[in-house]
């Protein structure tokens, strides 16, 4: 795989508004300044409200701007037509939920192999061996055939960990990933996700209430009232 030294997604003066029902304009994110590169372990903080969730599925193809410029691997994404956006989210990007978002009624090897059922070629064909791989991968070897709500917390977030990073995606992000769980299954978990993080030189942006976990990133964010303040001090 080679990684080039221009970012995986630049924003430039992003900013994020809706329209309420009764006229008036929310202004969500304004004036945001980004870029993540390849192997980039970012982490943001801030009150409830403050923007972080819009800014991530910004930066992961969920969402488009409303002002400013967005680069996605260079092309513009407020340009870029819906199926061209899905098909670069599908193929860049993994997303990591505070609730896992798992399909109920499905396997935890059915779960990790959706990703892939839209993938071209091999990997379409490979989906169930592949998904194997990644769930022994994250410890749950032992569970393929387990349906999410009889697995643990821990353990449903593995699952969605497998599944996001199946596609060996070049940006995940991570929306408090260890916000429904104790503390110590939380740090299992995120050192899960920066372990397979750096085996594939993926970068990582993670949305995170628990100072522990923003210090082990090597930039620090702060999101106040949808403005961008990078952030000196590490937490202790
Ligand atoms: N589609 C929307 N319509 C109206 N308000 C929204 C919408 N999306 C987000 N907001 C509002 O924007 C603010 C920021 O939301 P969010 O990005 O989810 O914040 P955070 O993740 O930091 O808690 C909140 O006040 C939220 O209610
Ligand atoms: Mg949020």
């Amino acid at each position: 795989m080679t990684r080039g030294s221009a970012p995986i997604v630049a924003a430039r003066g992003v900013g994020r508004s809706v329209v309420l029902p009764e006229g008036d304009t929310l202004t969500i994110l304004d004036g945001i300044d980004l870029d993540v590169y390849d192997g980039d372990r970012v982490s943001v903080v801030g009150r409830s409200g403050s923007g972080k969730s819009t800014l991530l599925n910004l930066l992961g193809l969920i969402d488009t701007p409303s002002a400013g410029d967005l680069r996605f691997l260079g092309e513009d994404v407020r340009t870029m037509r819906g199926g061209r956006r899905d098909r670069l989210r599908g193929e860049e990007v993994g997303f990591v939920f505070q609730q896992f978002n798992l399909l109920p009624g499905r396997t935890a090897l059915e779960n990790v192999q959706t990703p892939m059922l839209y993938a071209p070629g091999r990997s379409f064909w490979r989906r169930e061996r592949i998904a194997r791989e990644m769930l022994e991968r994250v410890g749950l070897g032992e569970r393929l055939a387990t349906m999410p709500e009889r697995l643990s917390g821990g353990e449903q977030q593995r699952v969605a960990i497998a599944r996001a990073l199946v596609r060996r995606p070049r940006l995940i992000l991570a929306d408090e990933p260890t916000g429904a769980l104790d503390l110590q299954t939380g740090a299992t978990v995120m050192h899960l996700i920066e372990e397979v993080a750096r085996e594939t030189d993926a970068a990582l942006v993670t949305i995170t209430h628990d100072p522990t976990i923003a210090a082990r990133s090597s930039r620090h964010l702060r999101l106040d009232a949808g403005r961008l303040v990078d952030k000196i001090e590490v937490p202790a």
